[in-house]
């Protein structure tokens, strides 16, 4: 049984990220989603709502798990018996931190491998933080995250408006 961890922050779960996971389910068993939880960055969602949202858009994928993680990456393939590490490749500008990430990672073990995909060409251009940044600015940005997104998204920034406005 062949497992892949997809890692990242999903802040939120978009378009791009699905297109990995289906493409990861065609070669794998079991692709693990696993967030990072990092106390040192703000995210939008909080853990449990990423989690959530990304187990909705995920629903009729078989063979996904999502899970959370504290730490090291490395410690976090151990723990869910994962035999890869899977991390998207978008642009040439990805490259230079994911090379970095994927030799540090084999560094601290020696047998992490990292698995690099490339999402279609409609997808190549989108990450969580531009969807944030368009969607808190008022654009219209369904195009970029799954259906069952879309509403969720738009709930927190109404959420957020509501805060910054004092109501
Ligand atoms: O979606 P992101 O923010 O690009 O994901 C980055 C992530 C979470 C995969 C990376 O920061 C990570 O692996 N964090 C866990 C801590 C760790 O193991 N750091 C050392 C490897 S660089």
């Amino acid at each position: 049984m062949k497992t892949v961890l997809y890692p990242g922050s999903f802040d939120p779960f978009t378009n791009g990220h699905l297109d990995l996971v289906v493409r990861a389910g065609r070669l794998f068993d079991r692709v693990i989603v696993a967030i990072a939880v990092n106390s040192q960055k703000s995210p939008m969602f909080t853990m449990e709502e990423r989690k959530a949202l990304i187990e909705l858009c995920c629903r009729e994928i078989p063979h996904v798990q999502v899970v959370a993680f504290r730490g090291l990456l490395v410690d976090a393939i151990e723990e869910f018996g994962a035999n890869a590490v899977l991390r998207g490749l978008r642009a040439f500008s990805d490259f230079e931190y994911e090379l970095q990430m994927a030799l540090m990672n084999r560094s601290l073990r020696h047998s992490c491998e990292t698995i690099f995909m490339t999402p279609t060409q409609e997808n190549s251009f989108v990450s969580s933080h531009m969807v944030k940044e368009v969607a808190m600015l008022g654009a219209d940005f369904s195009a970029y995250v799954p259906p069952a997104a879309v509403p969720v998204i738009a709930a927190k920034i109404r959420e957020m408006k509501r805060k910054e406005e004092g109501k």
